[in-house]
């Protein structure tokens, strides 16, 4: 009598256990789901897939000085700024500051070098990229 008893305390542990650990791994799971989703925070990353070569590239060759996203650096002004909405200036002020430089006028940055690797197609979907950042942040 007295051993069975104690047989079934013994059987009972595993049990418990099983338990136990069934109700951990649903109390993480929900905590899991939660933290999985891709929300990307940078504004970089949520440009749209046809402006990403544009991203890309002036990732590469502008965001030096223009700043990632074009909210500007110590080294050149922001992009991402009512200065540079279309009507004030247009696409081909961002191509001729590609082809030929900027001499210093708006700000007080020094000059911006020509930056010749980008050629106007490139600076065509950079411009695209840009007008993207400006729209996103309400410019124009
Ligand atoms: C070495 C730093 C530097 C880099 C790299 C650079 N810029 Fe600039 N950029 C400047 C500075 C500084 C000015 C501001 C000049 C001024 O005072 O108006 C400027 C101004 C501009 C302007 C305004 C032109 C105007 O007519 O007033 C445009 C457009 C521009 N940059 C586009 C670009 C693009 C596109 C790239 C990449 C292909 C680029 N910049 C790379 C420094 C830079």
């Amino acid at each position: 009598m007295n051993q069975t008893n104690q047989m079934s305390t013994t059987m009972k542990m595993p049990q418990i256990l099983g338990v136990s650990f069934i109700a951990f791994l649903l109390s993480t799971a929900p905590a899991c789901s939660q933290s999985e989703p891709p929300s990307p925070q940078g504004v970089a990353s949520l440009a749209p897939a046809e402006l990403r070569d544009g991203e890309q590239k002036f990732t590469a060759n502008c965001s030096a000085c223009h700043g990632a996203g074009g909210v500007g650096t110590k080294q050149g002004p922001p992009l991402v700024h009512k200065v540079y909405e279309p009507n004030h200036h247009g696409d081909a002020a961002f191509q001729r500051a590609a082809a030929n430089g900027v001499k210093s006028h708006h700000w007080q940055f020094g000059d911006m070098p020509k930056i010749d690797v980008v050629k106007p197609d490139d600076v065509e979907q950079i411009v695209q990229y840009i007008r993207w950042l400006q729209k996103q942040a309400g410019i124009f």
